[in-house]
């Protein structure tokens, strides 16, 4: 398992929390900044980490923002991105199991230390169900695919 992880100044903390949750779990990383808690702009940090998702380069990615919400949006934007944004333990495990989220996000003004780090092992610890999970994913990307509009 490889991963890619990147924050903007409002998830700079919290991300260097996971980061030691990481290096104690022996999960490799790539860290794609930011690099301090200078003011920086969310998408920046995204796409990167969403594009090494999609192509390969990692397993999968966290990111983490003030809410957790900027970097969800833009990682979602990137076709075969399945991000998701998560403050607790359940939602954590479900979302793999069901939706085989590749991208986690967390706000590090929502959630603590603490409980970042036990929804981070979570994560990675559940394996994606398959089955009917797997039809409403296809859906997903067929939606994808079609790039539809409300007007469509
Ligand atoms: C930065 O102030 C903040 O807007 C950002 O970290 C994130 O919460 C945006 O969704």
């Amino acid at each position: 398992m490889k991963l890619a992880i990147g924050s903007d100044h409002g998830g700079y903390s919290l991300k260097k929390e996971i980061i030691k949750v990481l290096d104690e779990l022996q999960v490799s990383y790539e860290d794609v900044g930011c690099d301090c808690e200078t003011s920086v702009d969310y998408p920046d940090y995204a796409l990167p980490v969403a594009e090494k998702v999609t192509s390969g380069e990692v397993d999968r990615g966290i990111l983490i923002c003030g809410t957790g919400i900027g970097m969800s949006i833009t990682a979602n934007k990137i076709k075969g991105i399945r991000c998701a944004l998560v403050h607790d333990v359940f939602s954590a495990k479900a979302t793999r199991a069901h939706n085989d989220s590749n991208i986690l996000a967390m706000g590090e003004r929502v959630v603590g230390p603490g409980l970042a780090g036990e929804i981070v092992k979570a994560w990675l610890d559940t394996d994606f169900e398959g089955g009917r999970h797997a039809d409403r994913i296809g859906k997903i990307a067929d939606i994808e695919e079609k790039e539809l509009t409300a007007e469509s």
